[in-house]
């Protein structure tokens, strides 16, 4: 792009890029180990807001809303660009975790103003470093199908959660059968390239989880995505 090119030229030019890097992700994240998701989101960092700011707002927005209703500290889990990290309220204090360092380069420009945004760290979310117990919430957006190994990333989250904490997961899963298995089944070849996993039932999570869900919304667009609120045992062996 050049400085003297026209506004068409411009948007032609960024529409050409998206369009490359959705052709190059299939393959970046079909094997989803670590450095596969690490040049994925290196490619994306610059494009991700522009891209799926509007098909995850929904998602976002409901999930930061439930958390706004809670207190205390806040682990955000593949916080990305942090473009959740202004609708925080201000005197909940959050931790943001990437695997990717250029998405969270923009995580920390947005946080520059944001004082309740105590810390955005690079951390496998399957491999946390913060002690058992920590947080009051653990939230994570648009992560769960796109790591490795999604059960631990479950176990991780539920032991750095306190016991009575709340462990929230907003993302996309597949449907058992009827229409929206239908759309499902239309939708995989684009939904593989925007980067998540849409052969991914809820078992996946719930057969893997002491954690008990407190409750689950299906929400905007088309009903594609879920948020599931689970709460921890207040005792680790009872079931509350
Ligand atoms: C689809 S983006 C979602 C970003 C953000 N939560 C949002 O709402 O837009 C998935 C994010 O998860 C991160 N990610 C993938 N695997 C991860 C892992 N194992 N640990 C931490 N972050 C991971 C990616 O780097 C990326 O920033």
């Amino acid at each position: 792009m050049n400085r003297s090119d026209t506004f068409p030229e411009r948007l032609r030019f960024i529409a050409n890029r998206i369009r490359s890097r959705l052709k190059s992700l299939p393959q970046d994240v079909a094997r989803l180990d670590e450095t596969a998701v690490r040049t994925a989101y290196a490619r994306w960092a610059p494009y991700y807001d522009l891209v799926f700011r509007a098909p995850f707002y929904k998602g976002r927005q409901e999930a930061v809303k439930h958390i706004n209703t809670l207190s205390g500290h806040i682990l955000e889990a593949g916080v990305g660009t942090g473009i959740s990290l202004p609708k925080y309220r201000s005197d909940l204090e959050i931790t943001g975790i990437d695997l990717s360092e250029e998405m969270l380069e923009r995580a920390r420009l947005r946080a520059r103003d944001l004082p309740n945004v105590r810390e955005l760290t690079t951390m496998d979310a399957g491999n946390l470093s913060f002690p058992d117990d920590h947080f009051d919430v653990a939230v994570a957006m648009y992560v769960i199908t796109v790591v490795p190994d999604p059960a631990r990333v479950m176990r991780e989250l539920e032991r750095v959660t306190k016991p009575g904490g709340t462990v929230i997961l907003v993302n996309h899963f597949s449907a058992d059968g009827g229409l929206r298995a239908h759309a499902e089944r239309a939708l995989e070849r684009f939904a593989d390239r925007l980067g998540w996993n849409t052969d991914f039932p809820k078992s996946r999570i719930l057969t893997r989880t002491s954690m008990r869900l407190e409750k689950e919304t299906t929400l905007a667009p088309f009903g594609l995505f879920t948020l599931m609120t689970f709460r921890k045992p207040e005792h680790p062996a009872s079931a509350e």
